[in-house]
C-alpha cells in the first residue's frame, strides 16, 4: 500500500474488539518509534508495553481518569505507554514525541492493527502503577489492538486551501 494511502487508512479507534495482539506485532510497532527522528538525535523517548490483561484493564481505568470519553479502551488487548526520557536541560522534545508515536500508529495501521492515541490519562496514577521514574513521566498512551468496527470514517480535515500556501510557478 502506498504511504499515502496508509496514512489516509489510519484513524483513531474507539471501538476495540478483545481480540488478542501478538508480542512480536507489539516489538514492531515500538521498533517503528524507535528509530524515529528526534532533534539532535536526542532520542527522548522510552517505551513500555503493557500487554498483561491485568495490568491492560488497570491502564484503561487510568485512561479514564478524567472523564468516560476514554471508555472504549477497556476491551484493548495493549497499550503502550510513552515516556519522557530523562535529559538534562530542559529541552523542548514535544516534536520528537509526536514523531515516534506517528510511526509507532503507521506501523500498527501496516500490520492490520489499530490504534488510538491517549493524550488524558492519569499521569501520576500510571507513574505509580508501572513503576516508572518520576524524571521520566508517561507523555503519551497508544492503545493497540484490533477494531471492531472497521467502517473507515471521513477525515474532517481543514480545507487544503486554508492550511496551504503554495509559492511556485503556476502551471
Ligand atoms: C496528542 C494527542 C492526544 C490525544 N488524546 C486523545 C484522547 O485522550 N482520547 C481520544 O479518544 N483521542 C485522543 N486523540 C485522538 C484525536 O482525537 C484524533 O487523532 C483526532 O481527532 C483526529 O482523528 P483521527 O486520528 O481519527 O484521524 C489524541 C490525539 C493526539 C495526537
Amino acid at each position: 500500500m502506498e504511504l499515502l494511502d496508509l496514512m489516509r487508512k489510519r484513524q483513531s479507534c474507539r471501538d476495540f474488539s478483545d481480540r488478542p495482539v501478538r508480542k512480536e506485532e507489539l516489538f514492531q510497532c515500538v521498533e517503528a518509534a524507535r528509530i524515529a527522528p528526534s532533534g539532535q538525535n536526542h532520542q527522548p523517548w522510552k517505551f513500555v508495553i503493557v500487554h498483561r490483561k491485568d495490568l491492560c484493564r488497570q491502564v484503561a481505568k487510568i485512561a479514564q481518569q478524567y472523564g468516560e470519553f476514554n471508555r472504549f479502551c477497556e476491551p484493548c488487548p495493549a497499550f503502550v505507554v510513552v515516556q519522557k526520557r530523562y535529559l538534562p536541560g530542559d529541552r523542548d522534545i514535544e516534536l520528537d514525541l509526536g514523531l515516534c508515536v506517528m510511526q509507532l500508529c503507521l506501523e500498527a495501521e501496516a500490520l492490520g492493527l489499530s490504534t488510538c492515541m491517549i493524550g488524558s490519562f492519569g499521569a501520576e496514577q500510571l507513574s505509580d502503577l508501572l513503576e516508572l521514574s518520576p524524571q521520566e513521566p508517561p507523555r503519551l498512551l497508544v492503545a493497540v489492538g484490533y477494531a471492531a468496527d472497521e467502517t473507515h470514517r471521513e477525515k474532517t480535515r481543514l480545507p487544503y486551501e486554508e492550511v496551504v500556501t503554495y509559492l511556485g510557478e503556476e502551471s
